[in-house]
């Protein structure tokens, strides 16, 4: 029995909220969600037009600093941000601790948090400098540290960033050049890369940014909390869907055997989950989802992979589910992650990947969120209540000496 008395504290009666569907945690302008239009603002823009418009470092910039940049400001951030793409040599070192066949994010997770370690001089939080700091390496290392994870895992040398290269293309460079092979920069491939990180960017409050946000209330430092909300982004609920989305593509195996393969999903007995469909707030469709299946058309027509049997299986079930009742009475419609698995393979990166594909796109979204409430005079520790519903007071029996 719960006792009642715990209903009530100092800041009033508590509300019992499990998995936050009814509590503002915070308060935030960096990104907006309608979940019944099926809409997405990053600081007021819509992300259609910013996904046509904009490339991903004007996304970082806009949502970091709250306006998109002016020509000048943005070679000035590409700039900088190029400046600190290469990570501290000693990293290397660390990364030949694990095993090679270590999943990447397990490695990730580390290699974030060691980054505190490596950069004393951005630590205190308190300070300005010390926080801008910390941000554009951040922004920076990701790309190198993804590309450096899936380097070590195949057995690789690194390849080091270069400065004249844009942020998306030196990413490719990284993960798909060798030493005796520079890779080729495909303009299309790019594009579509971009577009993955410019949709990934910022999503409100989703888990991995509470999570930043927590572990950032407790004065935590920057790395850290990066890394906390790596941790929670691998969680197949969350981050780890798209690599799920296309392993059940490919176990589905033909077009044929989709409709069988809905209907299974549907019996509550095998608690199965079409996964990339349904979202906690869009409960419409993902914007980013249109934008998402658009980029996949693009890279399969440059690929010459048209006749891709994956993206056939991928749109076969969104037709079955979108004229089946038991996805439209609960509002289930496809999410970005249905459709962005299918173009990471194309573009060649392995599933093993994607997640931190999508940690790297996160990061400037984890940065502003955790700046937003660092300078927040309302920010105070992250504190949940709970509802007791153990045993009540007793006394420990006699135990044997
Ligand atoms: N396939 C089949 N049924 C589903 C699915 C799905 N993908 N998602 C939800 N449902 C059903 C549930 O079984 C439940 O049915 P019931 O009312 O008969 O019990 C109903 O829809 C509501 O489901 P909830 O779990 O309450 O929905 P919630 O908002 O908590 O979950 C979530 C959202 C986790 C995204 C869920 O839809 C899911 O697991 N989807 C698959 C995984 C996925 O694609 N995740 C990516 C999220 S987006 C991102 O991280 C970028």
């Amino acid at each position: 029995a719960i006792d009642m008395r715990s209903l009530y504290t100092k800041a009033g009666r508590l509300s019992y909220d499990p998995g936050f569907m009814a509590t503002a945690s915070c308060q935030s302008a960096i990104s907006y969600i309608d979940g019944e239009k099926g809409e997405l603002l990053y600081r007021g823009y819509p992300i259609e037009q910013l996904a046509v418009s904009c490339d991903y470092m004007d996304t970082c910039f806009l949502l970091l600093k709250g306006e998109l940049p002016t020509p000048a400001e943005k070679a000035e951030f590409n700039n900088n941000v190029a400046d600190y793409a290469m990570v501290h040599e000693q990293m290397q070192f660390f990364f030949r601790g694990f095993r090679r066949d270590a999943h990447p994010m397990a490695v990730l997770v580390a290699i974030v948090g060691a980054l505190s370690a490596f950069y004393h001089d951005s630590l205190d939080i308190n300070d300005p400098i010390h926080r801008e700091l910390a941000a554009q390496r951040l922004l920076a290392h990701m790309p190198t540290l993804v590309a450096m994870s899936y380097k070590y895992s195949i057995g690789q040398p690194f390849i080091y960033p270069r400065k004249d290269l844009y942020y998306t293309a030196n990413f490719m460079r990284m993960m798909f050049g060798t030493p005796i092979e520079d890779y080729k920069i495909n303009d299309v491939l790019v594009r579509a890369l971009d577009r993955i990180f410019i949709l990934h960017a910022d999503h409100e409050q989703n888990a991995s940014t509470t999570t930043v946000r927590l572990a950032g209330s407790s004065g935590a430092n920057p790395f850290a909390c990066i890394s906390a909300g790596i941790a929670c982004l691998w969680g197949p609920a969350h981050g780890g869907a798209n690599e799920a989305a296309l392993s059940m593509i490919r176990s589905i195996g033909s077009v044929d055997k989709v409709g069988e393969f809905v209907k299974s999903v549907k019996d509550p007995a095998n608690q199965a989950r079409l996964m990339g469909f349904g979202h906690r707030v869009y409960k419409n469709i993902d914007p980013r989802a249109t934008l998402m299946r658009e980029t996949c058309h693009e890279v399969l027509n440059e690929l010459g992979l048209n006749n891709d049997p994956l993206f056939k299986i991928a749109l076969e079930i969104e037709r079955v589910a979108l004229e089946d009742d038991y996805f439209v009475s609960r509002k289930l419609y496809p999410n970005v992650d249905f459709y962005s698995g299918i173009v990471q393979s194309a573009l060649g990166i392995p599933s093993n990947i994607f997640t931190g594909i999508f940690a790297l796109a996160r990061t400037v979204g984890w940065i502003a969120q955790w700046k937003e409430m660092i300078s927040d005079p309302e920010q105070r520790i992250g504190r949940p209540r709970q509802l007791y519903v153990g045993q009540p007071r007793r006394d420990v029996p006699p135990r044997q000496k």
